[in-house]
C-alpha cells in the first residue's frame, strides 16, 4: 500500500543522491508548493538549500512571519528580503492591473536576482511545479485575461546546472499531504492560493500603503471569522478587497467619509470557474460588525454575489 509518506521517503533519497553535496537556490513565494518543495529539500539536503523569500510588501497580515517562522525547524538557509519600499516606490501612479502585475513580476526578478549573486554559485534551481502547471503549459496560447505571474519562468541570470522540481508528479491535494508529512506548519499546508503579485491587485486604484494598511487589517478579520465559522476549509479562497471608493456614513454622531471594502468568497475545484459562496448572513453579519468597528478608514462593506464567469475571483 502505496502512501505519501513513502513517496517522502523516496523523494528524499533521489534528491540526495542527485544534489550530492552541491548547493540549490528556492524563490519562496509562502505559498503551498514552494513552501512544500522547500520542506521536501531541507528534509534531503538541510544546508545545502538556500531559500529566498521576497516580500514585496503585498502579503498578508503576518504573512512574512508565519513563513519565516514556519522553515526556523529546518537547518536551511533562509534569506528573506524586506523589499516594501522598492515595490511600493516603483507602483506610485500605477492603477491599471496588468501594469501592476508586470512592474512586480519585474521588480521580482531584479531583486531575486540581486540575491542570488550574493549566494554565489550554485548547482541546481529548485522550483515548486506541479503536475497542473506541467500539463497547462502545454496547452498553447489560451487568451490571456490575466497574465499570472509566477516564480517560474526560468531565470537565465542565475548560473546553475539544472532544475529540480520534486513535484511534478503531484496533484495539489497530494502535494498538502506531503506537506504535512513532512511536518510542514499548517499555517502554509492549508494555504489559500494567493496571487503573487498579492494585495497590490486587491487593492483597486493606486497601490499606496496606508490602504495596504486597513486591507491587511480587514482581510485578517473576515479570514478570522470565516475559520472561526469552521468554513475554512469549504471555500477555496475568500478575502477583501478595498476598493477605490469612499461614501459617507456615521458613526456616533460623526459623519464619517471612507472606503467601501469588498468581501469575496468563492467555491470551485478549478480555479476556472467560481460560484459566489452562499455564507451564512450571520458569518457575514460579524465580519462586516467587526471589520467596521475595529479597522479605521472603512464605514461600508459590499459583499460580491457574481460568479467566475462573467466576473473573476480576483477584482483586478
Ligand atoms: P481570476 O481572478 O483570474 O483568478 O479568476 C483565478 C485564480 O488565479 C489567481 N490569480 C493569480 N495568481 N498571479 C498569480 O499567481 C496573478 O497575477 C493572479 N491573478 C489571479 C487567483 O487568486 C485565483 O486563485
Amino acid at each position: 500500500d502505496w502512501t505519501m509518506g513513502d513517496y517522502a521517503i523516496a523523494e528524499v533519497e533521489q534528491i540526495r543522491q542527485k544534489v550530492g553535496d552541491g548547493k540549490v537556490l528556492l524563490a519562496l513565494s509562502g505559498g503551498v508548493d514552494s513552501s512544500v518543495c522547500a520542506a521536501l529539500l531541507a528534509k534531503a539536503i538541510g544546508s545545502q538549500l538556500t531559500c529566498i523569500f521576497v516580500d514585496h510588501g503585498c502579503m498578508r497580515k503576518n504573512e512574512g512571519d508565519e513563513v519565516e517562522e514556519a522553515f526556523r525547524q529546518w537547518k536551511v538557509n533562509f534569506v528573506r528580503v524586506n523589499a516594501e519600499d522598492r515595490f511600493l516606490g516603483k507602483l506610485v501612479g500605477v492603477t491599471e492591473p496588468e501594469r501592476k502585475r508586470k512592474i512586480i513580476g519585474e521588480e521580482f526578478i531584479r531583486v531575486f536576482e540581486e540575491e542570488a549573486k550574493k549566494v554565489g554559485k550554485v548547482d541546481f534551481l529548485a522550483q515548486g511545479t506541479i503536475y497542473p502547471d506541467v500539463i497547462e503549459s502545454g496547452l498553447g496560447d489560451a487568451a490571456v485575461i490575466k497574465s499570472h505571474h509566477n516564480v517560474g519562468g526560468l531565470p537565465d541570470y542565475v548560473d546553475f546546472k539544472e532544475i529540480i522540481e520534486p513535484l511534478r508528479l503531484l496533484f495539489k491535494d497530494e502535494v498538502r499531504q506531503l506537506g504535512r508529512e513532512l511536518g510542514l506548519a499548517d499555517v502554509l499546508v492549508n494555504r489559500q492560493p494567493f496571487p503573487g503579485p498579492g494585495l497590490a491587485i486587491r487593492c483597486i486604484g493606486e497601490v499606496v500603503k496606508e490602504k495596504l494598511d486597513i486591507l491587511r487589517d480587514a482581510d485578517w478579520i473576515f479570514r478570522d471569522e470565516i475559520a472561526k465559522a469552521g468554513l475554512d476549509q469549504s471555500i477555496n479562497q475568500y478575502f477583501a478587497v478595498i476598493t477605490d471608493m469612499r461614501s459617507v456614513g456615521v458613526m456616533g454622531d460623526a459623519r464619517t467619509y471612507d472606503y467601501t471594502l469588498a468581501l469575496r468568497a468563492v467555491t470551485t475545484t478549478d480555479f476556472m470557474t467560481a460560484d459566489w459562496a452562499r455564507i451564512p448572513y450571520e458569518v457575514l453579519e460579524a465580519a462586516s460588525v467587526r471589520i467596521v468597528n475595529e479597522v479605521r478608514g472603512i464605514n461600508r462593506i459590499v459583499y460580491d454575489i457574481t460568479s467566475k464567469p462573467p466576473a473573476t475571483i480576483e477584482w483586478e
